[in-house]
C-alpha cells in the first residue's frame, strides 16, 4: 500500500513539475527528464563529496562526526533496544518535600510520625519472590533478608537453586557472606563445613568425621519459576498447597524479557494488592496523563487536560480448590481530545496469585505480554514491589520500555497515597457497590492470616524490629 502511495505521489510531482517547466519556463516537456536526472545528480554527488570529507581522518569534522554518532550510538541503543530497569528506593519518591527538607529527610520523618494503624499481621502465608532469577549464577551466593528471615540462597553447580538459613549452627557465621558453592552444599566462610541444599544437613566438617544430627540449619520450600526465585512462608510450618502457575510462553522463549521496575514501599503488604479491587482510585489517581507526573497534587495541571487515561476494572475471586486466586479485568485507553489513540489501547487480564505475586497478561495492538509483579515484606511495614515485562516478538524494546514505564509511573501515583496513609481497619465504608468490593476483597485476602501469623505487637516485644 505503501509502495503504491509513494509512486502514485512521484508520478504527481513529475507531471505537476513538467507542465510548470512547459506552461512557465517554455522548456520542452521531453528536456524535463533530463533536468531531473542532472539535479538528482548534482545533489547525489555533494552528499558523496560530504560524506567523503567525514571519512577524511585528517580532518577535525571526522573527529567530532565520529563522536557525535558515538554518542547517538550509544544513547540510542540504550533507548531502543536494552531492557529498562527503573529503581526507586525509599525516600526517592512518595513523599512531597517542603523546601526545607530533602526528600530523605521528609521519608524518616513521616516513617517515624505516621500513624501505622490497625493493621492486620505483617507476614501472610504463601509464595514470595526472593530474587530474579538472573542475579544468582552458578555457583554464587547472596544474603536476602524478606518476612522477619536472614536466608542464605545459592544457585549449585548444576544451577539449581536452594535456600538455607544465613546463620551457620556452629558459631554463627553468615553462610551467604563470604561462603563458597562447592557442589550442591555451601560452604561456611569460618571454619569450612558444609551444608547440603537440599535438605540443610552439614556432610563435611574437614576437622572430624563425626558430623552431630543436629549439624544442619533450616532448608526452606522454595521454586524457580518464570524468571523468579519463590520462597514458601507459613507461619504455621504448613508445606505448599498451591504453587504459582507457570507461565509457558516465557519458559519456551515466546515472551522475552524486556525490563523491570523495582520500588521500595512504606506501607502495609496487603494495602497493595486492595488496589486490584478498588476501582474508584482508578479515576482519582490513574486518570490524569502520566505526562502530568507522579505528584498528585500536581497531575491536575490544566496544560495536560487535553489528555488522560480512562479505565474500566471488575475484581472476582476464583471458587475452590483455586481460592487463593483473585482475577482482575482492566481496560485502559489513552484519550486525546476525548478520542481514543487504539496503539496504546490495552486489555489487561490480572491474576492476583497468594498475598504477593500478580500476573497482569495484555493484548495490545503490538502483540501480547505480561508484567509479572512481585510483592514481598523486607519489613513489617517495609515493601519491595518489582515488575519485569515479557513481551511477543511482534513488540519492539522501545514500545514495551513504554508500556513498562507507563505502569511505572502510575505505579509511582499510589506510592504517594500508600506511604502517607494510615490503615484503617474499620474503614468507613458508604452503601455502594465500589466500597463493598474493597470489603470483599479484605475478606478474600484474610485468607492469607493465620494463628500465628506475626503481628507488628509481637516483632516489637521481641525487638526484632
Ligand atoms: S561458624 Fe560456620 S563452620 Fe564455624
Ligand atoms: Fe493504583
Amino acid at each position: 500500500m505503501n509502495i503504491f502511495r509513494t509512486i502514485l505521489c512521484a508520478l504527481f510531482i513529475v507531471a505537476v513539475s513538467a507542465s510548470i517547466t512547459d506552461k512557465l519556463l517554455q522548456i520542452p516537456l521531453f528536456e524535463v527528464g533530463e533536468i531531473w536526472v542532472t539535479a538528482v545528480t548534482k545533489v547525489h554527488a555533494r552528499l558523496w563529496n560530504y560524506v567523503i570529507s567525514l571519512l577524511d581522518v585528517t580532518s577535525l569534522y571526522f573527529y567530532i562526526f565520529l563522536g557525535v554518532f558515538g554518542i547517538l550510538g550509544f544513547f540510542g541503543k540504550k533507548l531502543l533496544f536494552d531492557p529498562l530497569d527503573r529503581v526507586r528506593l525509599l525516600g526517592d519518591i512518595g513523599y512531597q518535600a517542603d523546601g526545607k527538607w530533602g526528600m530523605k529527610e521528609i521519608a524518616n520523618s513521616v516513617r517515624r510520625r505516621r500513624l501505622v494503624g490497625e493493621i492486620p499481621p505483617v507476614y501472610p502465608n504463601g509464595w514470595f519472590g526472593l530474587t530474579e532469577s538472573f542475579r544468582i549464577k552458578k555457583g554464587e551466593s547472596k544474603n536476602i533478608c524478606v518476612l522477619g528471615l536472614n536466608l542464605a540462597v545459592f544457585r549449585d553447580d548444576k544451577g539449581e537453586a536452594h535456600v538455607l538459613d544465613a546463620y551457620c549452627p556452629h558459631m554463627g557465621a553468615n553462610l551467604s557472606v563470604g561462603g563458597r558453592v562447592v557442589g550442591d552444599c555451601l560452604e561456611c566462610p569460618f571454619h569450612g563445613w558444609r551444608f547440603r541444599g537440599d535438605d540443610g544437613k552439614c556432610i563435611y566438617i574437614p576437622y572430624t568425621d563425626k558430623i552431630p544430627d543436629m549439624a544442619k540449619v533450616k532448608s526452606w520450600p522454595s521454586m524457580e519459576i518464570n524468571g523468579w526465585i519463590y520462597l514458601w512462608h507459613h507461619a504455621e510450618g504448613i508445606d505448599p498447597n498451591w504453587t504459582p502457575p507457570e507461565l509457558e510462553e516465557i519458559t519456551n522463549g515466546n515472551w522475552t524479557y524486556r525490563g523491570r521496575t523495582e520500588h521500595i514501599l512504606n506501607c502495609h503488604i496487603e494495602e497493595v494488592p486492595e488496589n486490584g479491587a478498588d476501582v474508584v482510585h482508578l479515576r482519582q489517581v490513574h486518570e490524569p496523563c502520566i505526562a502530568a507526573g507522579i505528584d498528585l497534587s500536581k497531575m491536575w495541571n490544566i496544560l495536560w487536560s487535553f489528555s488522560h487515561h480512562a479505565w474500566s476494572a471488575s475484581w472476582e475471586p476464583n471458587a475452590a480448590p483455586e481460592e487463593h486466586i483473585g482475577n482482575l479485568k482492566l481496560t485502559h485507553s489513552m484519550k486525546f481530545f476525548g478520542r481514543s489513540l487504539v496503539p496504546l489501547d490495552l486489555n489487561v487480564f490480572a491474576r492476583q496469585i497468594g498475598p504477593g505475586i500478580v500476573y497482569l497478561e495484555f493484548s495490545s495492538l503490538f502483540g501480547k505480554g505480561v508484567f509479572i509483579q512481585s510483592l514481598t515484606p523486607l519489613e513489617p511495614m517495609v515493601q519491595r514491589l518489582v515488575h519485569n515485562i515479557y513481551v511477543s516478538w511482534t513488540c519492539p524494546t522501545f514500545v514495551a520500555k513504554f508500556l513498562m514505564l507507563g505502569e511505572a509511573i502510575q505505579v509511582e501515583r499510589d506510592v504517594m497515597i500508600w506511604n502517607n496513609k494510615k490503615y484503617v481497619g474499620k474503614p468507613l465504608f458508604v452503601k455502594s457497590k465500589e466500597d463493598s468490593l474493597i470489603s470483599r476483597h479484605r475478606r478474600w485476602y484474610s485468607q492469607f492470616y493465620s494463628e500465628n501469623s506475626p503481628t507488628l505487637k509481637f516483632q516489637k516485644e521481641t525487638m526484632d524490629w
